[in-house]
């Protein structure tokens, strides 16, 4: 297997400051929970169903069109299942978490599909990554992803400017992140208005899977317009798995749910009301 780790000495408590006392939030010490929370049942299947049905097709027309496997990379990665997939498929893969607890995990999914993928694994902050990649003779990616990492950023809007760093002319960027309107829209649905009230709310709870800094959808679409990205294609995660206090009829058969997740992450209004959203977008 050519797994390739390049840090024996990982920064794997490191977070990143920002001015103020903002810091992007490594999940070293919550690894565990958010495998079994967020994955270990229909929620990641919805989540990975939606994501592997925008991003496989595309890839592999990039892929087809440039007649080669696509170098891609994969920040804030986690758990990876998307990228681990991508290298099962051919594509040259480099996957960084901030993480080593997360990565560790990773790698031992990896391990279980092949042992020869071709992925390169760089625990650090994504903003060391370009020291990084200056060791290798790496040029820049097809396709960067970056799932569910921008909400946990002190300074979102700052990764921008690394995709345009690394990204091909005509690469493309899938931006999964977590919708602001869909805390509201839940607390309205399940009647918590002191949520909706409390404009300060934040969880206080270090195990808390709800983001530091989320980011409302318009201004991911303004930053990406201001970098010059065309969307190629958007949808929601979950947009009404989560929203069901009571499970009736198809709620009980988890096939019929992704089935249904996958059709309405499509359409209008629908999409918008998704606990993530993705956007593939190309430059
Ligand atoms: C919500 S998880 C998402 C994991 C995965 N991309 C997914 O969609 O399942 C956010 C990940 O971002 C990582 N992270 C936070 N700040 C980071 C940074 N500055 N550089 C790289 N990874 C970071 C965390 O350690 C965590 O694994």
């Amino acid at each position: 297997m050519t797994i390739k780790h390049q840090d024996s000495q990982p920064d794997s408590n490191l977070s990143i400051p920002a001015e103020n006392d903002r810091a992007d939030r490594s999940f070293d010490a919550i690894a565990d929970h958010f495998e079994k929370k967020v994955y270990g049942g229909l929620k990641g299947e919805i989540r990975l169903a939606v994501l592997r049905r925008d991003i496989f097709e595309y890839s592999a027309q990039m892929s087809e069109a440039l007649g080669r496997p696509l170098r891609i990379l994969d920040v804030g990665a986690g758990l990876a299942q998307i990228a681990i997939e991508l290298a099962a498929q051919g594509h040259s893969v480099v996957i960084n978490d901030i993480s080593a607890n997360m990565l560790e995990k990773a790698k031992a999914s990896a391990e279980k599909i092949d042992k020869k993928l071709n992925i390169t694994w760089y625990v650090c902050p994504y903003q060391a990554l370009e020291e990084k990649l200056a060791h290798t003779k790496a040029e820049k990616f097809d396709l960067i992803m970056s799932h569910a990492l921008l909400e946990w950023l002190a300074e979102p809007a700052a990764v921008m400017d690394f995709f345009d760093q690394y990204l091909t002319d005509d690469g493309a960027l899938s931006l999964c992140f977590y919708n602001p309107a869909s805390f509201d829209y839940r607390n309205l649905i399940m009647g918590n208005f002191n949520l909706l009230d409390n404009t300060d709310y934040k969880a206080d709870n270090k195990k808390s899977l709800t983001p530091n800094y989320p980011v409302a959808k318009e201004e991911v679409q303004s930053w990406l317009k201001a970098h010059d990205y065309q969307t190629v294609r958007s949808s929601g995660l979950r947009v009404f798995h989560d929203y069901a206090p009571l499970k009736r009829g198809g709620h009980n058969d988890p096939d019929a749910v992704i089935r249904m997740e996958l059709r309405y992450s499509q359409l209008e209004p629908y999409k918008w009301l998704g606990r993530y959203l993705h956007i593939l977008a190309k430059r």
